[in-house]
């Protein structure tokens, strides 16, 4: 069950994703952003709420329901897709699966792959082998951060603490190597840099198509050739509901290089990792080989992702106490998707 704090919580969170399409809707979505990153104090509520939410009554409330971290935990799937893809041989699996692919479509010729693999099972040639290098984007408060075995660089707008890094993603640049000012912020992100991205919960927060696709096509640039995206993205309807949207997603990020490998549903979430292939036509064979129905708007962007909420009405419901607002207004569709079920989202509860 929510208690009174934790519908408090999540109210003020959902209220600033709110806050943000509604306003992206009337001034487009560079204003609004510009708009949203100048109020300070809202953007640091949000992380002390964001961290509340997920750090105690999410995951007391998981706890308690679930034995199997697996079967609903964002963090702990990321950490096991890591763990699976570098150091139990996932990556050598698809490096083979993207050779055959490539034979195929070029030809037997010269490999397009590297011919050894860096990394070895934490345990075995432990100062040989290397850690795995993160970048968590909109990580507010590093969840990743307490694995010995992962190198995370941990950025958002509006950091939890001083162990996460200054950085709107969207607007950083990306250049030979990372680099940081006072160990507080980023300045650049190192192209070709990271073995794993990760999105968790990030895209739903950014009010446009545009401004999601943005960060996916920044994320193929930090990422190394056979590198990780992990996406978490909420929805609390059953895995067919919005099943068109998922593969779109896929559809979209293969025209840009990322081959899907894995895709779950949990309670709540949907979990998705990408991996960027060395060779951009091998992902964009599949893409090449569906049958979609040209006429339907969501095959037809290929610089565009979209999320159920960009399809619904925008009403006005109720108001939270959040900077310079008075009204306030809620979209339709935040009571079955996305970050409205955030009530029902940190209790676990179907
Ligand atoms: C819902 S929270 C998710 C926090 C954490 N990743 C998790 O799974 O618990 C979304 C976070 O993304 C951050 N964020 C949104 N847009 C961002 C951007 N353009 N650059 C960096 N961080 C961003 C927000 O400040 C917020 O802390």
């Amino acid at each position: 069950m929510a208690t009174e704090k934790h519908k408090e919580l999540s109210g003020f969170i959902k209220e600033i994703h709110n806050r943000l399409r509604r306003e992206s809707q009337l001034y487009g979505s560079e204003e609004a952003w510009n708009r949203h990153l100048s109020r300070t104090r809202d953007l640091q509520n949000y992380a002390d709420s964001m961290k509340e939410l997920a750090t105690a009554h999410w995951t007391q409330s998981h706890n308690s329901l679930h034995k199997n971290p697996s079967t609903h935990c964002r963090i702990h799937w990321i950490k096991k897709q890591c763990y699976k893809y570098y150091f139990e041989k996932g990556k050598d699996k698809y490096d083979e699966r993207e050779q055959f692919i490539s034979f195929k479509i070029e030809g037997q010729g010269s490999s397009i792959l590297p011919t050894t693999s860096t990394f070895s099972p934490p345990g075995e040639n432990d100062c040989l082998s290397p850690r795995i290098r993160i970048l968590d984007v909109g990580s507010c408060y590093n969840p990743l951060g307490d694995d010995g075995n992962f190198d995370v660089t941990p950025i958002d707008l509006a950091p939890y603490s001083n162990h996460v890094l200054k950085c709107d993603f969207l607007d950083v640049s990306v250049g030979k190597t990372t680099e940081t000012k006072d160990n507080q912020e980023v300045i650049s992100l190192g192209r070709n840099n990271y073995d794993v991205c990760v999105f968790s919960l990030l895209l739903e927060y950014l009010p446009s198509p545009d401004q999601r696709f943005h960060c996916c096509k920044k994320a193929y640039d930090i990422l190394k050739p056979g590198g990780l995206l992990i996406i978490i993205t909420p929805d609390s309807k059953h895995v067919g509901a919005n099943a068109k949207i998922m593969k779109s997603w896929r559809f979209v990020l293969a025209h840009l290089g990322f081959m899907r490998i894995t895709y779950e549903k949990l309670t709540h979430i949907h979990c998705i990792s990408f991996r960027k292939c060395f060779d951009k036509k091998v992902a964009a064979r599949w893409a090449e080989m569906q049958n979609f129905d040209k006429d339907k708007s969501l095959f037809n962007s290929l610089n565009k992702i979209f999320i159920p909420q960009d399809f619904q009405e925008i009403k006005e419901i109720k108001s939270f106490c959040v900077e310079g607002e008075k009204g306030t207004f809620y979209s339709e569709s935040e009571k079955s998707i996305g970050f409205g079920e955030l009530p029902e989202f940190f209790d676990g509860i179907n």
